[in-house]
């Protein structure tokens, strides 16, 4: 008996997936497992319509603290931005996902793991080369790539084999969403010059409408964030406290064109008041513990690491390397920072640690400090060498 595990989302594409799994590729059972990474979905519809659709099994994993505690903690470890904008939070949520599927395969004795993405994105990518390394060998089908279907007809795909079909008017825009932020796709997004539609967005509101300016201190150890203003919390908590604290002030809103892995360029939309919090707060407090070399070389392997992960490269041996220095990097930072949070603005305007390499006493230009004047006359003889040299040779080379 062919098995084929598929990464169920609950909407229609991979509703409709289940039925031409058995209908046009021939398998006899198909297990639809749904992945909970945080997402705002209502999962008792999403399992009902599965088994609608023909799945024998509908598998509901919660791996929303394993995605926290993986991908989100490794991006914000590493300031993670794509493009320097884009904090990945769909490319993150693949590796989870698609790992959930894979182990569900292999106990299974699967013979294909299907994924519901088109040739268009990066999500293909990111989902079969997880597959492979966490399946090597399997069969990866993506029916939403090999036949393009309009809304329309898998509409009336659906009705007809009464797969319910979400009563509520469909949303013009395609969205993908988890516990660090949303995406948003398509729709009048799709011209560039026009101005996202308020509607577009639902974790952020319109910095117009925001509260009074707040603080708010983030606790960080070893590079982590463990508590908001004192209050310790687990990654998953403080990431949606935070969401929903700076989401109020409009914090977070990018909107971008965004360059794909398979050559075309997008506008995107994407919703992160956490991550993009949290990345600004935890520059500030490295800054302040971590040696110019250390620093130098941290900020040059970031988005080498962001454009590897975009790329669909979670499980390589580069990342595991990346990931080594990074970890290396973050033993002494530890710390507070305090953000001022603002209509559509965070701002770090504090930041303390005890493993901090900022002496007052050799910055300071106050009474009592402790700097080496004399040493730097020395220091800037030695420095100037070169110079001196190469100003000399000019001159000399100069016509006359
Ligand atoms: N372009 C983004 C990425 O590649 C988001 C894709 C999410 N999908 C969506 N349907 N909005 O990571």
């Amino acid at each position: 008996m062919a098995t084929a595990v598929l990464a169920y989302s609950g909407g229609l594409d991979t509703s409709c997936a289940i039925a031409w799994l058995k209908e046009d590729y021939g398998y006899d059972e198909v297990v639809a497992v749904l992945v909970d990474v945080g997402q705002d979905a209502d999962f008792e519809p999403a399992i009902a319509r599965g088994y609608a659709a023909g799945a024998d099994d509908v598998v509901l994993v919660d791996r929303t603290d394993a995605f926290a505690a993986e991908q989100v903690a490794k991006a914000l470890l590493t300031n993670a931005l794509y493009e320097g904008k884009y904090p990945l939070v769909s490319a993150l949520s693949r590796p989870v996902i698609a790992e959930a599927v894979a182990e569900i395969a292999l106990e299974l004795g699967a013979e294909a793991v299907v994924h519901g993405c088109t040739g268009k994105g990066n999500d293909q990518l990111r989902f079969e080369l997880a597959f492979k390394a966490r399946y090597p060998g399997v069969k990866v089908i993506a029916p939403l790539r090999d036949r393009i279907w309009t809304r329309d007809e898998e509409i009336a795909y659906a009705e007809e084999r009464g797969i319910p079909v979400e009563a509520k008017p469909t949303s013009p825009y395609s969205i993908d969403d988890n516990l660090l932020g949303r995406a948003v796709e398509a729709g009048t997004l799709e011209d560039p010059w026009l101005a996202p539609p308020e509607e577009a967005f639902a974790l952020t509101s319109a910095p117009a409408v925001a509260p009074e300016a707040a603080d708010v201190v983030i606790g960080f150890e070893h590079g982590l964030p463990v508590s908001l203003d004192g209050e310790e919390l687990t990654l998953a908590e403080l990431v949606a406290a935070l969401n929903a604290q700076a989401g109020a002030y409009g914090i977070g809103r990018i909107d971008m064109i965004e360059n794909r892995a398979i050559g075309i360029k997008s506008r995107e939309l994407y919703e992160a008041p956490a991550a993009l919090v949290l990345i600004e707060a935890h520059r500030a407090l490295e800054d302040l513990v971590l040696t110019k070399g250390e620093l130098d070389a941290k900020r040059e392997l970031e988005p080498k690491w962001a454009k590897l992960v975009y790329d669909g490269l979670w499980f390589s041996p580069l990342r595991f390397a990346l990931d080594a220095f990074v970890a290396v990097t973050q033993e002494v930072v530890t710390g507070d920072v305090r953000v001022t949070l603002a209509p559509g603005a965070a701002t770090v305007t504090g930041r303390r640690s005890p493993n901090a390499l900022y002496a007052e006493t050799l910055a300071s230009y106050g009474v009592g400090e402790t700097f080496p004047h004399a040493a730097a006359e020395g220091f800037i003889a030695i420095a100037a060498l070169e110079t001196e040299l190469a100003a000399a040779r000019a001159r000399k080379l100069q016509p006359a």
